[in-house]
């Protein structure tokens, strides 16, 4: 059987946009900015996106292209190694612990859009238990396990049906959906109270911080950027590995990093005038993850025409989290069809079967949801993507160049060298040092 493809370049880069913007723009962006205070912090990560994200998404691009297969395959085809075939597998496994937390959250996203549909958005913000409660006491609960089930079963089905069928199709129609619901959503925030402030300090630009406290703002930043870019578990190495026509990597990696980042900026002109004008300082709710969904759920029902509004939010967002789950998932499924020869439809009902369990687990076990979501992916990606790396620069070598220049005109070939350079020695020794302050600063 032959290996499946992307019908068009289009569609692949929207796939991998898909992949790229997600609940980490809309739901951990804003609470990430808001923890780190604001303008400052969204200078560190668009700094860090460009010079480390672009290259390592090319870095991803050119394993995937190169080997045509998911990352236990690639890593070990590309170097005739079975241990760089383990360190897939570690990719493969931190995929699936993702996905775990991931779909628990898509899962109350679809509840909130269900909610706010029927016009039931106040009954949302109990569902988290009461606003300025601690997040490790929200009401987790069957209910949440249900929602769970629900959202992996909606991205198993995308993905049962295909690369071109289902994943290309499906985020050919999400991606501009998401944006042009955003552009209404951000015009309708700019009328609200808060506006004002929220632009402020979301965009004024506040050297003072950046001074201070520039060498602690670098692993909040360097973390956001690898999981808002979907780096660091195999995804881009999974997507880029249906990729048949040589066309230009480093144009598709800036394009992808690019679109994610017009979405990033553009959901936060949506999230912080909502919290402004209800008073909820996005830094101080001081309740972590769920406590933005609690603070908008109870925003809409506040406003004028708010149940409209909340639909159109909970439905960008669900959106948004699918056509990444289905990035999530499809890299094990990916593992099981090439490795394994097993059927799409039977690998993606395996991984399936192990998500839901191990997705309940987080949905019932705040401090489990809590620890996955917080520290151990943000430990896992780096990891992940600096072992990555360090096999493009290594390992690859020439190879990589050949294959990053394939397709890329003169300023691609002008530029490969130093890339390399970058993928292989500065960046990962960037990542491993952020990992470091990141442990030594806030001791998390
Ligand atoms: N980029 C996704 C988001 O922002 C999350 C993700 C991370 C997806 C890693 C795939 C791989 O929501
Ligand atoms: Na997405």
């Amino acid at each position: 059987m032959t290996r499946e493809t992307w019908a068009t370049r289009l569609g692949f880069i929207l796939a991998a946009v898909g992949s790229a913007v997600g609940l980490g723009n809309i739901w951990r962006f804003p609470w990430i900015t808001g923890q780190n205070g604001g303008s400052a912090f969204l200078a560190v990560y668009l700094g860090i996106v460009l010079l480390v994200g672009v290259p390592a998404l090319v870095g991803m691009f050119v394993i995937g292209r190169r080997s045509k297969r998911n990352p236990v395959g690639a890593l070990r085809e590309l170097s005739g190694s079975n241990s760089w075939g383990l360190v897939g597998g570690f990719l493969v496994a931190s995929s699936l612990v993702l996905i775990s937390f991931y779909s628990v959250v898509g899962g109350w996203i679809l509840r909130y859009l269900g909610e706010s549909a029927l016009g039931l958005a106040t009954g949302s913000v109990g569902y988290f238990s009461n606003p300025g409660a601690a997040f490790a006491s929200a009401s987790f609960g069957l209910e949440a396990v249900v929602f769970h089930l629900l959202f992996l079963g909606l991205t198993a089905l995308i993905i049962v049906a295909g690369i071109r069928g289902g994943i290309e199709v499906a985020t050919k129609w999400m991606m501009p959906a998401i944006f042009l619901l955003l552009v209404g959503l951000g015009a309708w925030a700019s009328t609200q109270a808060g506006a004002s402030e929220a632009y402020a300090f979301y965009l004024g630009f506040d050297s003072q911080t950046l001074q201070n406290n520039f060498f602690g703002l670098l692993g909040p930043a360097a973390g956001q950027a690898l999981f808002t870019l979907s780096l660091g578990v195999g995804t881009m190495i999974t997507y880029a590995s249906y990729l048949d026509e040589d066309r230009s990597l480093p144009f598709d990696g800036a394009s992808v990093a690019v679109l994610n980042t017009v979405v990033g900026v553009l959901a936060g002109l949506v999230v912080f005038p909502l919290l402004f004008t209800l008073g909820i300082e996005p830094g101080e709710t001081g309740t972590g993850a769920g406590a933005l969904f609690v603070g908008l759920a109870g925003a809409f029902s506040q406003l004028p025409g708010g149940a409209l509004i909340a639909t159109a939010f909970f439905a960008v967002v669900a959106l948004a989290a699918l056509s990444s789950s289905i990035s999530i998932l499809e890299i094990s499924v990916s593992f099981l069809v090439d490795e394994y020869g097993l059927e799409r439809r039977r690998a993606a009902a395996s991984v399936g079967a192990l998500v839901a369990v191990t997705g309940s687990v987080c949905a019932l076990e705040s401090g489990v949801f809590g620890f996955v979501a917080g520290t151990l992916v943000d430990i896992l990606l780096t990891a992940g993507l600096a072992a990555c790396l360090v096999f493009v620069g290594w390992v690859m070598g020439r190879d990589a160049l050949v294959e990053f220049r394939s397709g890329s005109g003169p300023v691609g070939r002008a530029v490969s060298t130093p890339w390399l350079f970058g993928v292989g020695v500065l960046i990962p020794t960037f990542l491993v040092f952020t990992l470091l302050t990141t442990f030594g600063v806030d001791g998390r």
